[in-house]
């Protein structure tokens, strides 16, 4: 039977809203049932019934919709959270204490302590809390995953990821809303482009060699002087293995269009992905040639072979990847176990870094601990 599914945020025109609507009711595994998708009440009902969501069930706001679903039969069993980052711990929280299972978007919270509250009521109620590093569900990204789980690269020296755009080059698109609460400390937090960008790229790495980041040392501009928050940021960390990392992010890159990349060096290869082309991985054997690693060729990790949807050499892209979230949160909804789903314990991980962060660009680069203290 299929599952009820609620959405919070996401509105008619958001960047991220359609990627959930797609993933999430790509398998038939949910049924959109309920909605609170719009800062504007009335534009959000009309858009939710737009969608096909039930009149009674279309809701002016979240708790609105927490009062109408807690109580009711078929109420929704997962809500997903793609608000404005301000709002996503109180919504969080609220939706989980009242037993429901949450999915919300990145960054989770807007401080440690927040990030901290939310782990340990998703660990006291059994209820689920993932969080959307949704690149992570990508077919071939699992194949490095599994590559280098298996030693396939050897002991794994060197990571460097850059997530850059130049979607925000344009100090002349300050009042445009879909950019100008991004670089407002009121609605996205600390920081801007790392908690929005970087901190993806932060993820990508240790899903992928396994290895929590454990210190950082960050340097933080606003190039477009009016910013309060930066919009970009070159981040050198270490994982607790000893790994080298070295991150740049920036949404001033013009020319750029979602210039998400990461290169693994081991002792024995090295391997690297690029989202613009999410279906091949490029390894290089110590000594050898490159090679061109392909979604749905054979061979793969299972994990790979199992979140491909279509065959060798077709396009498959994002909404996919977020349906690989959905799949598999179906499934632990439903009692089974899944490796791999982002969890609130990874969203506290990014929040400590991006504090950390915060205070070392603050202190001139200083190195300090990026781990957050529960999970020390
Ligand atoms: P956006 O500005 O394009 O859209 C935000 C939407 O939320 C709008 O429809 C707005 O009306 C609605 N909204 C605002 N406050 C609300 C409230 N209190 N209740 C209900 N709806 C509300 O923002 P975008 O880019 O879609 O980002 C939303 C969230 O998703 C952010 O936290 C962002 O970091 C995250 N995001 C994640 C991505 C990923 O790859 N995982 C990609 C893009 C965004």
């Amino acid at each position: 039977m299929r599952l009820n599914w609620g959405m919070i945020g996401g509105g008619e025109g958001s960047q991220i809203g359609p990627a959930h609507r797609l993933g999430a009711q790509a398998d038939g595994l949910f049924t959109f049932a309920a909605a609170a998708l719009d800062a504007d009440p009335a534009k959000g009902r009309e858009y939710a019934q737009r969608l096909g969501v039930a009149v009674d069930r279309a809701y002016g706001d979240w708790r609105e919709m927490l009062a109408g679903e807690r109580n009711r039969e078929n109420r929704v069993d997962l809500v997903t959270v793609a608000t404005p980052n301000a709002t996503h711990f109180e919504i969080t929280k609220a939706f989980l204490e009242a037993g429901f299972h949450v999915l919300c978007e990145k960054p989770m919270t807007m401080t440690v302590e927040e990030g901290e509250v939310i782990v340990k009521i998703a660990q006291s109620s059994g209820r689920i809390c993932a969080v959307n590093y949704c690149y992570s569900a990508y077919p071939m990204v699992r194949e490095m995953r599994a590559m280098v789980a298996r030693g396939g690269l050897g002991r794994i020296r060197l990571v460097v990821a850059n997530f850059s755009h130049g979607h925000h080059g344009d100090a002349g698109d300050a009042d445009n809303p879909r950019v100008r609460w991004r670089y407002d400390p009121a609605m996205a937090g600390v920081s801007g482009q790392f908690a929005d960008c970087g901190i993806h790229a932060l993820h990508m790495a240790s899903f992928i060699t396994g290895d929590e980041v454990a210190r950082l040392s960050a340097d933080f501009a606003s190039t477009i002087e009016s910013r309060v928050l930066e919009d970009d940021a070159m981040v050198n960390f270490r994982t607790a293995g000893g790994t080298v990392g070295r991150l740049w992010t920036s949404s001033v890159a013009i020319g750029r269009q979602h210039g998400f990349d990461i290169q693994v060096f081991g002792e024995t290869g090295g391997i690297r992905w690029a989202s613009e082309q999410p279906n091949q991985v490029w390894y290089t054997p110590l000594g050898g040639r490159t090679q061109i690693m392909e979604k749905g060729e054979a061979g793969l990790s299972d994990d790979a072979a199992r979140l491909s949807r279509v065959p060798i050499a077709h396009p498959e892209g994002f909404p996919l990847a977020v349906a690989n979230i959905y799949v598999d949160l179906a499934a632990v909804i439903r009692g089974e176990t899944r490796d791999g789903l982002p969890s609130a314990e990874d969203g506290l991980r990014s929040m400590a870094a991006v504090m950390a962060a915060v205070e070392s660009a603050k202190a001139g680069g200083a190195w300090v601990d990026a781990r957050p203290p529960m999970l020390r």
